[in-house]
């Protein structure tokens, strides 16, 4: 391998969600991004197969949003988010209203991800409250599940390693569905599984075993990101909405990911022909470049929260941050949805689908792959661990396709992709003939 360009003193950050020990053995420093791609400190020049962590789908630099960012800069650098807001702000809420399914016509900005799914919590908990059902407390989230790092994220979350070093913080009253994803049924699915419909069933359980009196909400990914792709059977979106509804339980969808176009349309909620009461947003919103987050909600749920607000000069809903509608992440966020308009980018994301499906089940057969799981432009395999060492399988075969040429998603023992909307067809086949190398190399590891 050959060296760095320079040496870099790494001696005081900490790097989250990162091995930090292994890291300073095994370093990744970028440089620069253009594009579909990043070049890193060793004069690489690597594909961006994860569209930077899911959140850069229109590539690096384009143009069009670092001109509309400095623009901001010059007119509105900043405006207080409490009692007042730009007009741009008011504008991208409506904007992202109407790309919404029918009904989420109310935006609350937030500044990430975590952000978002604490608010929309929160606003369940609050409509409850206002509409007389102060008992509705409880939350149901659902194994494998991220929803963030907030404290309601981890309460609501499935990933029993960001839970346990944190159990004292854990919000009470939470349960969780279980997961979908079981290989002996549905190994090697393309598209949604077939199996596992009935899964959805284990909510009436819970309902049963709390009373339908003490449920918020229940909080799912469409598709479970982070864990790897797990996409959700047949059926099982459908049920999870139908026996929701039937008992006055709010269902929100964390589209983080899977919002902006990631599942080829603007939301899960609209690939999967369900809507919730609220979907949680970000990374897409701004293509990565500025933080920004939000939740979109019903109509009639903000209605309720303002309607009980009590005396008109009081506050209704007491919840926001400093930076809630900052005018330019605002100002990212309308550059990059002019961009989804003027590009047809949800079209080339839906395109883009059947090809990173083709390239990815290609490696179906390779030594040392369990799984290939795909939807919509984002895919992921799980591979066989290194014994004894978990997560370090993953680690290489990262670290092989930065030598090949291409950015991959490590959790766990598992490879996650998710290339930009404006890759080439060849670029994604690229990336899959990428991993499949790097998973040959990945596997003399023992
Ligand atoms: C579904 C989901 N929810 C919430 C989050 C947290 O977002 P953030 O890292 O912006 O706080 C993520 C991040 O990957 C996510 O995938």
């Amino acid at each position: 391998m050959s060296s760095p360009s320079k040496p870099v003193d790494m001696s005081a950050y900490w790097l989250p969600f990162t091995p930090n020990r292994y890291f300073h053995q095994n370093p990744k420093v970028m440089q620069s991004a253009k594009g579909a791609y990043y070049y890193d400190d060793h004069g690489r020049k690597l594909f961006d197969g994860l569209s930077g962590l899911w959140c850069s789908p229109l590539g690096h630099a384009d143009p069009r949003i670092g001109a509309a960012i400095s623009k901001q800069y010059e007119t509105m650098d900043y405006c207080p988010a409490f009692q007042m807001a730009s007009e741009a702000t008011f504008s991208l809420a409506s904007r992202i209203a109407k790309m919404a399914p029918k009904g989420l016509d109310k935006v609350f900005f937030t500044n990430s991800g975590s952000e978002a799914v604490d608010t929309a919590l929160k606003i369940a908990i609050g409509y409850h409250r206002v509409m007389g059902n102060a008992s509705r407390v409880r939350m149901i989230g659902r194994e494998r599940a991220y929803h963030g790092v907030g404290m309601g994220g981890i309460s609501v979350g499935g990933m029993v390693a960001n839970r346990k070093m944190f159990t004292s913080l854990m919000i009470p009253g939470v349960d969780h569905l279980p997961h979908t994803l079981n290989l002996s049924q549905m190994a090697f699915s393309k598209g949604q599984p077939i199996w596992g419909a009935h899964l959805a069933d284990e909510l009436e359980k819970i309902v049963a075993l709390h009373d339908a009196n003490t449920i918020a909400a229940v909080i799912l990914e469409p598709v479970q990101g982070s864990t790897g792709v797990i996409v959700p059977p047949e059926g099982y979106l459908q049920k999870i909405r139908e026996i929701c509804t039937k008992h006055g339980i709010l269902l929100i969808f964390d589209e983080v990911i899977t919002g902006f176009g990631r599942l080829g349309a603007n939301f899960g909620a609209d690939r999967f022909g369900v809507t919730p009461d609220m979907i949680t947003f970000a990374k897409g919103i701004t293509n990565g470049v500025i933080p920004m987050g939000g939740v979109l909600v019903r109509g009639d749920i903000y209605d309720s929260i303002i309607g009980n607000g009590g005396q008109e000069q009081a506050i209704e809903f007491f919840h926001g941050y400093t930076y809630s509608g900052h005018p330019i992440p605002t100002a990212a966020a309308h550059a990059v949805l002019d961009i989804f308009e003027s590009d047809d980018v949800v079209n080339r994301a839906k395109a883009l689908e059947p090809v990173l499906e083709n390239g990815l089940h290609a490696l179906k057969g390779k030594s040392g792959i369990l799984d290939i799981r795909n939807f919509g432009l984002s895919g992921a395999i799980d591979l066989e661990p290194v014994p004894g060492k978990l997560g370090l399988r993953a680690l290489k075969v990262l670290e092989a396709c930065i030598e090949r040429g291409a950015l991959v998603r490590v959790a766990g023992d598992c490879i996650a992709v998710g290339p930009p909307f404006i890759s080439k067809p060849e670029e994604v086949e690229f990336l899959c003939s990428v991993l499949g190398d790097a998973v040959d190399a990945a596997m003399k590891v023992k």
